[in-house]
């Protein structure tokens, strides 16, 4: 698949069952309150009742409901959908399963993740929410941060585009990270985006 030559660029936000949806909410206000040419074409969670169904509804985001793990076919629809709604960008925010690297080749777009920390480090396989805050608070860290990096077969592992760095040496716990840490993921997440497609 090609990317579109158009003047807008469509995304697709990928999440789970489980996600708030405050990255695709973060995404959607930035890219209207900047008037930039992107729009999130559709959304993806993995079941009807997950919070970003809702939200879709909202945002009048029309939103998939996809399983990676309950529906076998779960990469082959998803292709489709990208190729019938000419994506340029698939953004993963609380997207939770490995995508193939068979998927990532076919596909021929580029894929973006967001991870709570500063990666390399407290990132891979069964490092997602909470348990990366618990970490980085029992580390001892001072600072912890957020990264967005291009996506490949493995977990939070390929190349970084872009780290925000926050201070935590005030936070109590781990829960005082994560809301550091969400707050720089709102920043960061839209304007990375825009800039990667404005410069490939
Ligand atoms: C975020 O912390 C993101 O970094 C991670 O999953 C979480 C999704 O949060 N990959 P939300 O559903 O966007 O609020």
């Amino acid at each position: 698949m090609e990317r579109t030559p158009s003047k807008t660029w469509r995304i697709a936000v990928l999440t789970s069952g489980a996600g708030r949806g405050s990255n695709l909410q973060a995404l959607y206000d930035y890219f209207k309150s900047h008037s930039l040419p992107l729009k999130i074409a559709f959304a993806t969670a993995s079941n009807k009742d997950a919070p970003v169904v809702q939200l879709c509804a909202k945002l009048s985001i029309p939103c998939y409901i996809l399983s990676p793990k309950k529906d076998k076919d779960f990469e082959i629809r998803l292709l489709k959908l990208c190729q019938k709604e000419k994506i340029d960008l698939i953004a993963l925010a609380g997207f939770m399963n490995l995508l193939s690297s068979s998927f990532l080749e076919e596909v021929k777009i580029p894929v973006l993740n967001i991870h709570p920390a500063l990666l390399p480090k407290y990132g891979g396989k069964g490092m997602y929410g909470m348990r990366v805050h618990n970490a980085v608070f029992d580390s001892g860290d001072k600072v912890s941060g957020v990264t967005v990096h291009l996506v490949d077969s493995e977990y939070d592992n390929g190349p970084i585009l872009a780290q925000l760095k926050v201070d935590i040496s005030d936070c109590k716990n781990a829960e005082d990270i994560a809301a550091k840490v969400l707050e720089l993921e709102h920043q960061i997440y839209a304007p990375t985006i825009y800039k990667f497609l404005s410069e490939h």
